[in-house]
């Protein structure tokens, strides 16, 4: 039997990464994992069958070297600062290495004139990849993941809140995807470019939910009532800076506060859900209850002791504390790509036409 293609899976600590090196593993496939450091996530990759290999990626040197033998990749660039960077970079070593498919992580919300720099930068990867016509690429659009709820699973779990900025709890709605599923997507891809090259892919859960309804949920599965609170923008950015882990950056900061408004907008559910789980993986996308058993189960702060709510408590406090991030002020320090009449999803005609009922298409054919 002939040898299964060798493939480089970058930010495969990441969400979506650590998922889709070990789906292909499970298949059999070598998988070249990408990695910044030595860790645990390094180590369970390294059990399951990866070959490990430490680097920058935004290092041509370092990309070069990873892409050495592979013949397909995952490219996802980090959450992180200089999104084009990343992507200039996995181009050029791709074109050299003669890489014959890619699948790329972009976004649901990628179009050319988003208030976001890294949504703008995101698009922008994506035309640079499709524009090389000498390998296939495999677009995977993908909207607000379900992890993100996680990231007040400590005031739910231990003070019954779901705090957010998501707008009314009844209407503002979102399909949101496992990183599980997100990665079984992203591997099927992978192992069939005959099937999967030439397509943009918008994987989502198997369901529309509510911010009240995912409160509902939590509360089933956490074993005590969870209420959504929909927060101010300003008491969200207060939080993100004051209450680790994961301690995001400025940057961090200046972008989710745009993509937390296009939730508020709907954006997330325009033609939500879509049934590219079943079809790619070929089994139903997770539903945001078995998402929450596992998050739960494995998340310590989840877990109902006198030391976590006061835990909980204090870092409430540290939030009403906090200085509230001048993002005008972070966004002139770094310098940020800012755009006249910058247009959301909803009021962009492109990313209307590409996100209705004829579905998503390459963006060269959109041209
Ligand atoms: N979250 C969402 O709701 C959402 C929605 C739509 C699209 N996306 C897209 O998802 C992508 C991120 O995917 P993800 O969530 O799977 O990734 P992720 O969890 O942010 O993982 C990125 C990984 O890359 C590593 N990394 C960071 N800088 C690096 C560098 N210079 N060299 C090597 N490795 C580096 C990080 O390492 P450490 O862990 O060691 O720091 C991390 O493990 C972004 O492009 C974003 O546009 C996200």
């Amino acid at each position: 039997m002939p040898r299964k293609p060798k493939i480089l899976v970058t930010s495969a600590g990441g969400k979506t990464g650590l998922p889709t090196a070990l789906a292909l593993l499970e298949q059999g496939y070598p998988v070249r994992a990408f990695l910044r450091r030595r860790d645990a996530r390094a180590e369970r990759l390294k059990e399951a069958g990866a070959e490990i290999f430490i680097g920058d990626q935004f290092s041509m040197r370092d990309m070069r070297r990873a892409m050495e033998g592979a013949t397909r990749a995952y490219h996802c660039a980090p959450t992180a600062p200089n999104g084009l960077h990343f992507g200039a970079v996995f181009a050029a070593a791709a074109h050299e290495a003669r890489l014959e498919h890619v699948v790329s992580l972009s976004q649901w919300l990628s179009q050319p004139e988003h208030p976001s720099q890294f949504t703008r930068e995101v698009w922008l990867n994506d035309a640079l990849l499709e524009m090389m016509g000498e390998m296939s690429v495999t677009t995977v659009n993908v909207g607000w993941f379900a992890d993100n709820y996680f990231m007040v699973l400590e005031p739910a779990a231990q003070l019954g809140l779901l705090p957010m900025p998501l707008g009314n709890g009844d209407e503002k709605k979102n399909a949101p995807p496992s990183n599980e599923d997100i990665g079984a997507v992203a591997a099927g891809a992978l192992m069939d470019p005959g099937a999967h090259g030439g397509k943009v892919y918008r994987p989502t859960g198997p369901a529309l939910v509510s911010p009240n309804e995912i409160a509902e949920t939590l509360g089933r599965v956490l074993g005590r009532k969870v209420r959504y609170q929909d927060i101010s923008e300003t008491m969200f950015l207060k939080a993100l800076r004051a209450v680790p882990p994961p301690n995001y950056s400025d940057t961090m900061l200046t972008q989710l506060r745009l993509y937390v408004e296009e939730y508020r907008r709907g954006a997330f559910a325009v033609n939500a859900p879509t049934d590219v789980v079943q079809a790619v993986t070929g089994r139903p996308a997770e539903s945001f209850e078995t998402i929450a058993r596992r998050e739960v189960a494995r998340r310590p702060e989840a877990v109902r002791t006198v030391g976590n709510r006061v835990r909980a408590l204090a870092n409430f406090a540290k939030i009403a504390l906090a200085r509230t991030p001048d993002v005008a002020a972070i966004e002139r320090r770094e310098v940020h790509v800012l755009i006249e009449d910058a247009q959301y999803c909803g009021e962009n005609p492109e990313w209307r036409e590409s996100h209705g009922p004829g579905g998503p298409k390459l963006l060269t054919a959109a041209a």
